[in-house]
């Protein structure tokens, strides 16, 4: 017998696995072999490509070897026949068909790693690596036998083991009801795309192609918000978002916040069917939407995530919202749910398409919450982390390594722009920021669509296809922290009369006043002003969301964040300065204030695209401790010391020291309406 230190030495990059094989042995085999994470869906057939590696030659100190140009058997002809058809990169072998002769460096690429790591752009967001439960395996499978009777589903179960080590498939109905032509077509060649998730359930077979199919494998990530839907169909072997689109949750028509949702049921029995049936119909079409979009069949649409609060978990799953309206809060069911689509009449995509919803954290916090904490890892942190995913429902959570609590607030619809008077959507022709001048107190702002700032060259002109047409939810919070800069408002949020201010753009509105940022009605356009009326719907949202960060620092016994994480549909666009000087947020340093993007709709594309990212928020939730705010007796007293812009009592020392907000009152212990000419002026 042959000393095995005179076997070939392969090194696999850039894992850095190594070991010795027998020469002759493919790639692919010594990939497996060592454990080392090489893709291929055909099973070394050399019709897939997945299994593409890049050898390298000459010599590694580093590894201690030298690789000679015939450390890799010859270029062969099924390389030969890929190359011709398809192409293959320069320098690229096919793993299944390169056998190892002598010592060699192999480069595994990233699109050959089944669990290859999704860069992601957000540094606030833990790294997404690809491990989804559907995969497509490429089968042959034994022709009938008069002799040796055996049903064609049974072959492809065995084809399935033998070949996959795929143990005991089971399939739908439906399923076998293609499977026979398939297998038939395909010549006893097929792939076919089973569901194996993390509970131990039987694998399933989801679908059959006949040959080898490479149309690809997709999901949805849903983010079912109360007020807005968002989708991501997502390649489901590489991780890539195809196609994003959202729309606006049709159960607004019962109400626009949960609480209204859960009096319409009270009020209407049976009326969750008709909340149900609204919510899941406008599931349907967002898949159909997305499909058509990306130009895909909605057949290869094989699972769906979807995260959502607990009023939206139980009206999307036919349940009776009722219990949530009232303490003690009870959720009829608060685990992971793994169920066909079909169950939630998700018809527009692959008719086995399965469906994960994922964990809520309790009554009030749901598995957006908790999809949250998958995307952030609150949990891994060192710094104690704040983690605010600002919506109608503000989801909080606070943590380190230590111990994480969460909680959710209702802050109301006000920070995506409803309730107020110029409020729109974010979309073209909205305001997104805002600056006032705070010696003319004049503004100018940016809109949607548009490069240029109002007050610059070219802004009329770039604007002429969008118009300016309201003002949305991070232009909303500019304009009222720009306004408290400027001294138009004072810190009990009351705006000051055209006298007290000293700028005509303050107008009286009956016995109040309000800015006026753009007068576009000369030309037939709207005038977009904040009243005082949108001032205090600012104040209750933004309120409510700084006393839910409270309780938890309470709890936490923490008197500051190390670090705060703004996370929600528009989280990305919120300015964290405005957000400090309106109090939306504690105090903390400025640069330790950062955008996680739409962190639940991230924390859902995680579930789909890794079932080890399932089995972490199942084992996570349980770890997070729930404060439900609507019952804590401190939280008023919370809300009410913030309802003052930033604080009533909390100094924002660090706000201050980049912010100098001016000293002003403008109440005339009256109604408002000015006579206060005391102006102070602080620094
Ligand atoms: S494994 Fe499919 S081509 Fe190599």
């Amino acid at each position: 017998m042959s000393d095995p230190n005179d076997q070939p030495l392969v090194i696999f990059t850039p894992s850095g696995k190594r070991g010795r094989v027998a020469p002759g042995t493919t790639v692919l085999a010594a990939a497996r072999q060592l454990g080392v994470d090489l893709d291929s869906v055909c099973g070394g057939r050399g019709i897939c490509s997945k299994c593409q590696i890049t050898p390298s030659y000459g010599q590694f100190s580093k590894h201690g070897v030298t690789v000679h140009e015939d450390a890799l058997s010859e270029w062969n002809k099924v390389e030969q026949r890929y190359d011709d058809k398809r192409g293959l990169k320069q320098g690229r072998r096919l793993g299944c068909q390169a056998c190892i002769q002598r010592d060699v460096v192999l480069d595994v690429p990233p699109e050959s790693q089944v669990h290859r790591q999704v860069i992601r752009k957000s540094a606030d967001t833990r790294p997404m690596v690809m491990d989804p439960a559907t995969r497509l395996y490429f089968v042959e499978v034994a022709e009938p036998d008069m002799h040796e009777p055996s049903g064609d589903f049974e072959r492809l179960a065995t084809a399935l083991k033998e070949q996959w080590k795929v143990e005991a498939v089971t399939a739908d109905p439906s399923f076998l009801a293609k499977l026979q032509g398939v297998l038939r077509k395909g010549d006893w060649q097929v792939t076919v795309a089973v569901h194996a998730d993390h509970t131990g359930a039987t694998p399933r077979v989801l679908d059959i192609w006949p040959g080898l199919h490479e149309g690809g494998l997709f999901g949805l990530a849903i983010d079912l918000g109360s007020t807005t839907i968002a989708a991501h169909l997502t390649d489901l072997e590489t991780g890539e978002v195809k196609a994003a689109s959202g729309l606006m949750n049709p159960q607004i028509r019962f109400g626009e916040d949960l609480m209204s949702r859960v009096s319409y049921v009270m009020m209407n029995p049976g009326g969750e069917k008709e909340l149900t049936a609204a919510v899941r119909g406008a599931l349907a079409d967002l898949a159909k939407a997305l499909a058509k979009e990306a130009g895909i069949s909605p057949d290869l649409i094989v699972e769906a995530t979807i995260v959502c609060n607990p009023v939206m978990h139980h009206l999307l799953l036919g349940i009776d919202p009722t219990e949530l309206g009232q303490a003690p809060f009870a959720l009829a069911l608060s685990e992971a749910l793994s169920l066909p689509a079909g169950d939630l009449d998700l018809t527009t995509i692959n008719t086995r398409a399965r469906t994960y919803i994922l964990p809520c954290i309790a009554g009030h916090v749901g598995a957006d919450a908790a999809a949250v904490s998958l995307a952030t890892a609150p949990e891994m942190s060192d710094e104690l982390m704040l983690v605010i995913d600002v919506g109608t429902n503000a989801e909080i959570l606070l943590g380190d390594k230590s111990r994480v609590l969460a909680c959710s607030s209702p802050t109301g619809p006000a920070f995506e722009g409803a309730q107020i008077s110029s409020g729109q959507r974010a979309a073209p022709g909205a305001i997104e920021r805002v600056e006032i001048n705070p010696e003319t107190k004049e503004p100018r702002f940016r809109v949607i669509g548009v490069d240029h700032w109002s007050d610059e060259d070219g802004f009329a002109a770039a604007a002429a296809s969008t118009g300016v047409t309201g003002i949305c939810g991070s232009g909303i919070i500019e304009a009222v922290a720009e306004m408290r800069m400027a001294g138009l408002i004072d810190p009990s949020g009351l705006i000051g009369s055209a006298e007290q201010t000293g700028t005509a753009r303050c107008e009286a509105e009956g016995r109040t006043h309000s800015y006026v940022i753009y007068d576009g009605t000369d030309e037939g356009g709207p005038k977009v002003s904040v009243t005082q009326g949108d001032i205090r719907a600012i104040q209750l949202a933004k309120s409510a969301l700084y006393a839910g960060a409270q309780l938890l620092m309470d709890e936490r016994g923490a008197e500051k964040v190390d670090r705060i994480v703004l996370a929600g549909a528009f989280g990305a666009h919120i300015s964290p300065k405005h957000a400090m000087v309106l109090g939306m947020i504690p105090d903390a340093p400025l640069d330790k204030v950062t955008s996680a993007g739409n962190a639940a709709g991230t924390g859902a594309r995680m579930a789909l695209c890794s079932v080890a990212a399932r089995r972490q928020i199942e084992t996570g939730v349980g770890k997070i401790t729930k404060i439900e705010t609507a019952i804590a007796p401190r939280f008023q007293e919370h809300f009410v010391a913030a309802n003052a812009i930033p604080h009533a009592t909390a100094p924002f020392p660090e706000l201050s020291s980049v912010v100098n907000l001016p000293t002003v009152s403008f109440n005339t212990g009256g109604d408002g309406s000015g006579g206060n000419r005391r102006r102070r002026r602080r620094g």
